[in-house]
């Protein structure tokens, strides 16, 4: 059996969520926009998932919107604020967002618009006052992650969009990692606008949502229908948004097991670390989502360990790629102060609720064998 420890890239569904997806779309065809029987019942499931996805968000129904994903929330979240206003704004952000955020907030700044990038610390997380200190008359939009997708770390959103709040600046979060990890509120984080994929929770792939709060006044993205409140036209994905619904139930349902995942990374890094001269956790100090280790092993290239885990049976993730196949070492490491070789000796392994200690056993083992061979091959001293 493979060991699959890149849920971060994404995760495999839920039976649930499968069950469901399957059964409604062979049973549930109707159009709900249409006012038969067959319409009325598509629009009761398509209800009943927005009530899930609301729950798991402690939100209110009305306030969901279904889209393709989490790159469309993101895209339709900033362009939605941004565009509300006529005059050019201020905008503030990280430097260690996802591309579905840098690129349209660098796509805003070529229209005009003026853009603040706050680094990060050594840790990972993003310093809240220096956020706060870039607030400025004219700051329409604060735009930051709540986990990142590379560290887990988790990023001091509540902090920030209390200050934002009281200012009237619109807080956006990219929520997309962490949903099923750690408990989010939006009444709690007090932020206006949060996106979230399906897939990275075990729910269908090409099902989002985007959470925005009542009377935010977030621009539709799609025009052309009355759908999802005019937000974005169209005729519903009904049985992709119901599986959704269903991998949002499941991660209320199963809160031991999302509880679970802290003990399961301790033990992985614990052993790690013990067993490998050179291995340091990247983000290690901050707080993180309980499911992400970035793993620095000194002497071993990231694309060594990602091969030669694959050919033990086992799926992690690398550096970026770039064009040339050479791989660039993580942007978001190197925000945060990792030099380009220790970058370059980096990877990210993700659980999953359902991951087994006998797993986490088996990976450690490997990872001491791959990293054995990966510095035995070429000849790498090993470096604290
Ligand atoms: C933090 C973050 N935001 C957004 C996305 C994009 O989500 P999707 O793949 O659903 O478009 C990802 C996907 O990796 C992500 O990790």
């Amino acid at each position: 059996m493979r060991i699959y420890f890149d849920n971060n890239a994404t995760t495999p569904m839920h039976p649930s969520a499968v069950e469901t997806l399957t059964t409604l779309s062979a049973e549930v065809f109707g159009n709900p926009s249409s006012v038969h029987f067959e319409g009325r019942k598509a629009k009761q499931v398509l209800e009943d998932a927005r009530d899930r996805v609301a729950a798991l968000l402690g939100a209110e129904s009305k306030d969901i919107v279904f889209t393709s994903g989490g790159t469309e929330s993101n895209n339709a979240a900033l362009r939605g604020v941004v565009s509300n206003g006529s005059e050019c704004c201020h905008i503030v952000t990280t430097t260690i967002e996802h591309p579905s955020v840098t690129a349209v907030v660098a796509d805003l700044e070529v229209q005009g618009h003026e853009v603040t990038r706050i680094k990060p610390q050594a840790s990972g997380r993003v310093d809240a006052d220096e956020v706060i200190a870039a607030l400025r008359p004219g700051t329409r939009l604060v735009t930051m992650m709540l986990a990142n997708n590379e560290t887990g770390v988790i990023q001091p959103v509540k902090e920030v969009a209390e200050v934002c709040r009281a200012r009237g600046i619109l807080f956006h979060t990219d929520a997309v990692q962490a949903i099923g990890k750690t408990p989010v509120s939006v009444a709690d984080l007090g932020v206006d606008v949060l996106a979230l994929a399906g897939h990275k929770f075990h729910g269908p792939k090409g099902a989002g949502a985007l959470w925005v709060r009542g009377g935010s006044g977030l621009a539709g993205w799609v025009i052309g229908g009355s759908q999802e409140r005019r937000r974005r036209a169209g005729t519903e994905a009904v049985p992709l948004y119901a599986a959704l619904g269903a991998a949002a139930q499941a991660v209320l349902d199963e809160q031991d097991l999302v509880l679970g995942m802290e003990s399961m990374r301790d033990r992985l890094e614990e052993a790690i670390l013990g067993a490998i001269d050179g291995s340091v956790v990247n983000g290690k100090d901050a707080a993180r989502v309980p499911n992400t280790t970035n793993l620095r092993i000194s002497g071993c290239d990231s694309e060594s360990m990602v091969i030669g885990l694959d050919l033990e049976g086992i799926s992690v993730s690398g550096g970026a790629a770039c064009g040339s196949g050479r791989v660039e070492g993580s942007h978001v490491l190197r925000e945060m102060g990792v030099s380009l070789e220790d970058a370059r000796s980096s990877f990210r392994i993700s659980i999953c609720r359902f991951t087994k200690k006998d797993e986490i056993d088996q990976f450690v083992g490997a990872v001491v064998r791959v990293a054995a061979s990966v510095r035995a091959s070429t000849g790498a001293a090993v470096t604290a």
